[in-house]
């Protein structure tokens, strides 16, 4: 019998729906897979955290997570004007979600951008250029740059404000992330996209250093640099030319949520946070304050963040397969959540009625 337990950090806005979701699926999984069972602890994230204790990341929510096999994360986040209510360091993006990747040095976030062909018509682009579907994976450095570098703000001696923010990565921390790379697109089509500024910035002119030393190892993965405003451009006129692309943080968080535009909502968009001893699975988007509480968010980024999760802190490469098959099986007979059906084919139906689709399909399909 493997035991996994799973820290639940359902979070603020949407993520408390989308997570109710996440849950049901992952009762039917361990009810069809007799040798496995889940130990589900929920326990307070972001702002719901910080208005309960003071804390958005509070010790009882550490611990939990400390002792986990892995974390299931919703989203953290309130509406601009709502986060003025809590000092700046509480917000629940610095006070919460940065702490839990750095506690976990969670230095690989996988987002795939992936649309089947059969579902094609979610996207804004065009039949042809969506060709035979899209299955991209952007492999995204996610505990340096910007995001952890030295910041300070203060009045220079002319009384004017000013913020320095120092993107910061020392050769190792490259080194590990662009391996990742290389050894996800050995398992895939042997190209590897390498997304930069090096006609601008320092960072990724050591980075393209460590890119061609690394490729070393690696002689047969092709790879392609491409600056990254230029890749911004590809990803709407041919994004089917991309498997794997890697880019340090903020050029992840960016192309990733263009990813997103892509498929035709952040909806679809589900990730895992891969550290060494720990990782964390959370969709890619946020709380969608715009449409919280409505019971409409789409949680096919959440379930496929479970299916991540399954496969790859738990070793349930079936498993994980069922459930993305199944979530595609709902679109497939017809039904969206408002996020994705903008032509007005599909069937609308609400969060929960998505999630109790999802379980129908899995129930039906075989266990491995
Ligand atoms: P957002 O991702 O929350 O929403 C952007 C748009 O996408 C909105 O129109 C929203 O309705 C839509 N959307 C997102 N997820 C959806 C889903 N599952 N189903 C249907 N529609 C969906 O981005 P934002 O509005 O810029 O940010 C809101 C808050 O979320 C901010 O506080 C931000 O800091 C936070 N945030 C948190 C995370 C995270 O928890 N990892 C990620 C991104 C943003
Ligand atoms: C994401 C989010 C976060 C990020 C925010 C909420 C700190 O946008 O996970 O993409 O910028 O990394
Ligand atoms: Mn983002």
């Amino acid at each position: 019998m493997k035991n996994y337990k799973v820290a639940l950090l359902a979070g603020d806005g949407i993520g408390p729906e989308v997570m109710k979701e996440a849950v049901k699926v992952l009762k039917l999984v361990e009810e069809r897979n007799a040798d496995v069972a889940f130990e589900l602890n929920d326990v307070l994230f972001g702002a719901a955290a910080y208005f309960e204790t003071g804390k958005a990341f509070p010790e009882a929510t550490k611990q939990a997570c400390d002792e986990a096999d892995a974390i299931l994360k919703g989203t953290i986040g309130l509406s601009h004007e709502e986060s003025k209510k809590i000092p700046v360091d509480e917000q629940p993006e610095r006070g919460a979600l940065l702490p839990l990747r750095r506690r976990y040095n969670t230095y690989a976030n996988f987002r795939p951008v992936y649309l089947p062909k059969g579902v094609a018509h979610f996207s804004p682009l065009k039949a042809e250029v969506i060709g035979e579907g899209l299955d991209i994976m952007i492999i995204r450095e996610l505990v340096g740059g910007l995001y952890f570098g030295e910041k300070e703000t203060g009045v220079d001696e002319n009384g004017k404000r000013f913020v320095r923010e120092v993107l910061e990565y020392d050769e190792d921390q490259i080194r590990q992330i662009i391996t990742v790379a290389f050894e996800v697109s050995q398992k895939r089509k042997k190209v590897l996209h390498n997304i930069h500024k090096s006609n601008v910035l320092k960072s990724s002119v050591l980075w393209n250093e460590i890119v061609e030393e690394v490729a070393k190892d690696f002689p047969d993965v092709e790879v392609k640099n491409i600056l990254v405003d230029a890749a911004a451009t590809y990803l709407c006129l041919n994004p089917a030319q991309f498997d794997v692309m890697v880019m340090e943080n903020m050029f992840g968080d960016i192309l990733s949520d263009q990813g997103g535009g892509i498929l035709g909502s952040l909806g679809l968009m589900p990730s895992a946070c891969k550290g060494p001893e720990k990782s964390y699975y959370e969709p890619s988007h946020g709380s969608a304050p715009d449409i919280a509480g409505k019971g409409i968010a789409n949680p096919y980024s959440m379930i496929g963040s479970v299916a991540l999760m399954l496969e790859m802190s738990f070793g349930m490469e079936q498993e994980a397969k069922n459930l993305w098959n199944a979530m595609q099986s709902v679109f497939a007979a017809g039904y969206s959540t408002p996020d994705l059906s903008k032509d007005g084919e599909a069937e609308l139906i609400t969060t929960a009625k998505f999630g109790d689709l999802v379980c129908e399909a899995l129930a039906k399909m075989p266990v491995a």
